[in-house]
């Protein structure tokens, strides 16, 4: 009985021993399991596609952003509606002679790329700081990409800021399509600063003097580089046709779509040049002349006179304006060419529309005076044909009036004019014509 007793038991023992093991292994088996799952999951969660999404409601426009790889990209409300803060000062590149340092894409609209794929001309234009907010008229009937350059002295940065946070804000439509470009002297003159309040106030008008008034003596000693400024605002344009502007210099209404029609149609040319015609506009008009026959009737009320008659008649003279206006706006509404400009003289300084091949502006002239008209120049060596446009045209606010420049303008035009002696003898030696003989001939007879 005993033994049996404990035979049993020891065959229980047995059992229980058996059963002990097995459970050993099973929670060794599963933490081995678990180990290994969590290693796949860890591996897994490190492995994970890098683009990270966020979006910032707080703004005007949702912004979606998608970032590879994900480098400390916290919602940033500063970095999109303050492009300009990220400007870093001891970058950017130089000009020739460093004397200026140029910011390609200071800040730039979220469309800029598409606008300029999708249209056939971009509008270039440079300012200073305190005409800038010209470009809210320049652009007011431009629906295709906007390319300016601005130029910076001092602290006048903190109101380029704030012009392009206002923009961002109060023109989103304007800024999506748009890219600033920056230029300043190169020693160390441009600083960031505060920025004033109007920035984000929408129901405020941008104050944009700086240092003073676009004539002052301070602004003398800082001459504007217009030719660095057309070329950093010419250079970045990616439509398949350039039309530089003057800041004030505003494009007839629905042109961008006029021309995408125009270029669309017309074979690639690559020796012409398209001339818009340019009249200036007295400031009693109220609106702004809806088509060619308006402006024509303005001009036979000489509320209109072509952009510098009476200050530099030589400036449009070869565009011909008796010959656009002959019409008498009766016409195709369609936008086509008029005529050729068969009188090229020297000095003549259309606004046109190019294929961005035209010879660059030659950043030797400084300020004012040969900025513009030499490039015009160059072009006519190379051989290009211009041809007017109709019934496009643009305008500039005011008629002007011949004055006396204050003496450091002058001076520069005075300095450019010796430059210019230099240039065209390096244009007579690069394409062995001298269409002109000034060669020969004094520049005397035509007195700037
Ligand atoms: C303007 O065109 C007319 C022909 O319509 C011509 O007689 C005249 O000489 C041209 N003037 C200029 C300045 O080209
Ligand atoms: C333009 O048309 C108007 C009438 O619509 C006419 O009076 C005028 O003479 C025309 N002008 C020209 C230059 O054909
Ligand atoms: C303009 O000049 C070109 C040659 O460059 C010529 O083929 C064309 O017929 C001219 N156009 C007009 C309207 O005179």
């Amino acid at each position: 009985m005993q033994q049996n007793r404990s035979q049993r038991s020891m065959a229980q023992i047995r059992n229980e021993r058996l059963w002990r093991w097995r459970c050993q292994w099973a929670v060794v088996t599963l933490a081995a399991i678990g180990i290994v799952l969590y290693n796949a999951a860890a591996n897994l969660w490190l492995l994970r596609p890098t683009n990270c999404f966020y979006s910032t409601t707080s703004l005007p426009q949702i912004i979606e952003q998608t970032c590879e790889p994900c480098l400390e990209t916290a919602p940033n409300s500063i970095v999109v509606d303050d492009p300009i803060s990220r400007l870093d000062l001891n970058l950017g590149r130089w000009d020739n002679t460093r004397s200026y340092k140029l910011f390609d894409y200071a800040a730039v609209g979220d469309m800029y790329v598409d606008a300029s794929a999708s249209r056939q001309v971009a509008l270039a234009t440079q300012s200073s700081i305190e005409r800038l907010h010209e470009l809210l008229a320049t652009t007011a009937h431009w629906s295709g990409p906007v390319s300016v350059a601005v130029f910076i002295v001092g602290d006048e940065l903190r109101l380029l800021r704030a012009f392009t946070m206002w923009l961002f804000r109060c023109q989103p439509e304007l800024y999506s399509r748009m890219a600033i470009h920056v230029a300043t002297p190169g020693l160390k003159l441009a600083v960031h600063g505060e920025v004033p309040s109007w920035a984000r106030n929408c129901d405020a008008k941008p104050s944009l003097m700086g240092k003073g008034e676009p004539d002052s003596a301070w602004r003398s000693r800082h001459p504007y580089p217009q030719n660095h400024l057309r070329n950093l605002a010419r250079k970045n344009c990616h439509s398949q046709y350039t039309f530089l502007v003057d800041i004030d210099i505003v494009p007839s209404k629905g042109m961008a779509e006029e021309l995408d029609i125009f270029f669309t149609k017309t074979p690639k040319c690559e020796l012409c040049a398209y001339v818009i015609p340019t009249y200036e506009l007295d400031t009693r008009v109220a609106n702004f002349p809806v088509n060619k026959k308006a402006l024509l009737r303005l001009s036979k009320n000489k509320l209109a006179v072509p952009f510098h008659r009476r200050v530099f008649i030589y400036n449009q003279y070869a565009s011909n304006f008796t010959r656009w206006e002959s019409t008498g706006g009766n016409e195709s509404l369609a936008t086509h060419v008029s005529h050729n400009v068969t009188n090229f003289e020297l000095l003549y300084e259309p606004f046109y529309v190019a294929s961005d091949t035209v010879p660059p502006h030659d950043e030797r002239f400084l300020g004012y005076g040969f900025t513009r008209n030499t490039q015009v120049y160059e072009m006519f060596f190379v051989g290009y044909q211009f041809k007017v446009l109709s019934p496009v045209f643009t305008i500039h606010w005011g008629l002007q009036l011949r004055r006396n420049s204050p003496p450091w303008r002058e001076k520069q035009k005075f300095k450019n004019n010796k430059r210019f002696e230099t240039f065209r003898r390096e244009l007579f030696a690069r394409y062995r014509r001298d269409p002109f003989q000034l060669l020969k001939k004094n520049l005397e007879t035509k007195k700037l």
